[in-house]
């Protein structure tokens, strides 16, 4: 059984998917031990508690510096002891230590073709509104293991979708996550609880 934890800042659709791929059976030999939201009022919240997940809220806000934080954070993940970390919407910076510690152990979906509109300031809406600012007629959606730069890790999957003219920051936003995070990010999971994805020179191979 692969102990997986998730990581939250918003509204929680990226868990969904999750928690319906385990419920359906999408997602085989995985259990959801644990979500943690930076933020207290995320709607992520509401939907590990209706699925029955223990969920707590660790917000840098309510330590007194980064290292409080740091070290309550990881608290949090340790006490879970998870074999795998999904970042699902997750808008806060990891702690360097936890980085190394799970080192080809955590997972983060992005909303764009990585290497395109990625990177420091990239995140949420602020990433389809740079694809329409830049004209480009395909995006898409890109899991990707986390190390310690920004959205620069080895990439697991990708999936396109296409931008259309009259699309709406907000409008491109569903499309890419009705057509690819929904879908990547719960296939990912269950393809790494199956021990099918391995590492090496920092390029990802899927085993069939
Ligand atoms: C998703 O689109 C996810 O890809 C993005 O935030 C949204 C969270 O939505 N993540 C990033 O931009 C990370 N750089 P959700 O809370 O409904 O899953």
């Amino acid at each position: 059984m692969l102990k997986v934890l998730v990581c939250v800042s918003g509204g929680g659709t990226n868990l969904q998917a999750i928690i319906d791929g385990v419920r359906q059976g999408s997602i085989l030999d995985t259990e959801l031990v644990r979500v943690i939201s930076n933020n207290k009022n995320a709607y992520a919240l509401e939907r590990a508690k209706q699925a029955g997940i223990p969920a707590v809220c660790v917000s840098p806000k309510d330590y007194e510096d980064r290292e409080a934080f740091n070290e309550a954070f990881l608290q949090a993940v340790e006490e879970a002891s998870p074999d795998l970390i999904v970042l699902a919407g997750f808008l806060v910076v990891l702690p360097a230590q936890l980085i190394k510690r799970y080192e080809n152990r955590i997972i983060n979906i992005h909303p764009s073709l990585i290497p395109s509109f990625c990177g420091t300031g990239y995140y949420g809406l602020k990433v389809h509104e740079g694809v329409l600012a830049r004209g480009v007629k395909v995006t898409g959606a890109t899991v990707h293991f986390v190390d310690e730069g920004t959205d620069t890790g080895p990439i697991i999957m990708q999936k396109a979708v296409e931008v259309r003219e009259d699309d709406t920051p907000e409008v491109l936003q569903r499309r890419v996550m009705e057509e690819a995070e929904w879908i990547l990010l719960p296939w990912c999971i269950n393809l790494i609880a199956g021990g099918k994805v391995t590492v090496s020179d920092g390029k990802v191979h899927i085993s069939e």
